[in-house]
């Protein structure tokens, strides 16, 4: 009989390369599947030894050569190409066979291939997996959720190849139906969020502070040894040190300021607005993602105004303060994102624990950093937390940030130095804890053109006043 191999990857790009000489470092054999002829043969020269791992362009050797019950993994580009996927391999799989989908895929797509894939007794589940292709190789954060049966079956697996955080793996089953590719989808709605702070951060240091490359790349290393350690800060640091390969200064100078997305943090955007839970700081980082890619329209614009002239400040000064100000920024929007996880796990029954989802953030995602270790411990101590800011253990942080925020954001505005992420984070903190807010007015002007009612502070009951008698 042929070697029949533990785990099946399908779609051999670099996540899935990445992710099967994962799988075999760590002692299981893996058989890979592309229709790609050059990237079935690329896995096979990597791997070296093809009793540990093993490739084919063909759907029935793939599945004839994986052990029962099979466990396969796809990571295919989110959409139609994962349906297509499913249809190929189906006449081949036998009941009770396992079935992931490691993508990006829309959460109500994973419900709905579960459904079908149930009735015909496979085990299907969504696992979004994060850390980029590094992460792949080496160790990535894995958020499956769905049949949890299925996810026994590759949990060895699967804890094997996350990464590590202090020895514990970075992955967990974490609820029902479409729960690891929800997680998944607001992970990268966060890290969105932070990746817009830390853009905004950067040109607040280097036209009010006018820090050059060299200094931008020592301010993010500094930060990156303090409590703003993390994967994102990390890497920026690293970026301002490259250099372009076509000799014009540094790389990141050179690079159009145009960014674009695969959907993801939209979808965590339009969905908590389903949800009627704020994210804003996540809101505001796709629309600034849309808004730089009206470039041609920028630069017409831009000839049309003046910009104040920017007041530069003391390069001490500004460090600390925007050292202050992103740490605070990153709590908001961890505090948004999480706020959301909760609120979908009522409303689509997941059953989440956020602390779990905080401690498999811990490493090899990308939005993995230090701040994760205090959010586990927040959502340890208080299972039921309703917002990150409102945990004993998180006041004190906030309280020492938040006159850094302000400060910021005042000197952006005046400085004509848009800092939105920042602004929203402040205007979320200063919202959220107001008890008295002026959408009374609101409730007025509804009332008073719609009849649509309102509510009082002093008695119970619902009303409507004829204004203009
Ligand atoms: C990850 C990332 C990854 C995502 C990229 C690109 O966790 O490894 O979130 O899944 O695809 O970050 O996303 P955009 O193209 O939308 O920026």
């Amino acid at each position: 009989m042929e070697q029949q191999y533990d785990f099946g990857l399908i779609g051999l790009g670099v996540m899935g390369r990445n992710f099967i000489l994962n799988v075999a470092d760590n002692g299981f054999t893996a058989f890979g599947n592309d229709l790609d002829p050059e990237k079935v043969n690329a896995l096979k020269e990597e791997g070296g030894d093809l009793t540990k791992v093993n490739a084919s362009t063909e759907v029935d050797t793939f599945v004839g050569s994986l052990s029962r019950p099979r466990k396969i993994m796809m990571l295919v580009p989110a959409g139609k190409i994962v349906d297509s996927v499913i249809e190929g391999l189906l006449p081949h799989l036998d009941e009770g066979d396992i079935l992931i989908d490691g993508g990006n895929s829309f959460f109500t797509d994973t419900d709905r291939r579960e459904t079908y894939l149930q009735e015909k007794g496979i085990h299907f589940f969504g696992a979004g997996v994060s850390g980029g292709a590094k992460g792949a190789r080496k160790g990535p954060s894995i958020m499956p959720g769905g049949s949890q049966a299925g996810y026994a079956a590759v949990q060895p697996i699967f804890e094997a190849v996350s990464a590590k955080y202090e020895g514990e793996p970075c992955v967990a089953y974490l609820g029902p139906k479409s729960a690891g590719n929800y997680v998944k989808m607001v992970h990268n709605g966060i890290e969105y969020g932070l990746m817009q702070l830390t853009s905004e951060l950067y040109d607040v240091l280097k036209k009010g502070g006018g820090f050059d490359n060299d200094e931008l790349h020592k301010t993010f290393k500094n930060w990156n040894e303090g409590r703003l350690a993390s994967f994102l800060v990390e890497i920026t640091s690293e970026i301002f040190e490259q250099e372009d390969e076509f000799g014009n200064g540094r790389l990141v100078d050179q690079i159009l300021d145009k960014a674009k997305q695969k959907g993801t943090g939209k979808w965590t955007s339009q969905n908590a607005m389903d949800l009627g839970i704020p994210v804003p700081s996540i809101d505001i980082a796709v629309s600034m993602r849309e808004l730089s890619a009206l470039k041609e329209e920028r630069i017409k614009a831009d000839t049309l105004y003046d910009r104040p002239k920017v007041n530069r400040m003391d390069k001490t000064s500004l460090e600390k303060m925007a050292e202050e100000a992103l740490y605070f920024s990153f709590i908001i929007t961890y505090a948004q994102g999480l706020h959301q996880l909760a609120d979908a796990s009522k409303e689509y029954g997941y059953d989440l624990d956020i602390a779990t989802i905080a401690k498999i953030w811990r490493a090899g995602c990308i939005i993995r950093a230090g701040l994760l270790a205090d959010i586990t411990e927040a959502f340890r101590a208080d299972a039921s937390l309703p917002n990150l800011l409102v945990s004993p253990s998180f006041i004190d942080k906030v309280k020492a940030t938040v006159g850094s925020a302000r400060e910021l954001v005042a000197y952006g505005a005046k400085n004509g130095i848009p800092l939105p992420g920042l602004s929203n984070c402040l205007t979320y903190f200063d919202a959220y804890t107001s008890s008295r807010l002026p959408l009374n007015l609101i409730q007025a002007q509804r009332d008073y053109f719609g009849s649509h009612t309102y509510e009082r502070l002093d008695r119970e009951g619902i009303f409507h006043t004829e204004w203009e008698e």
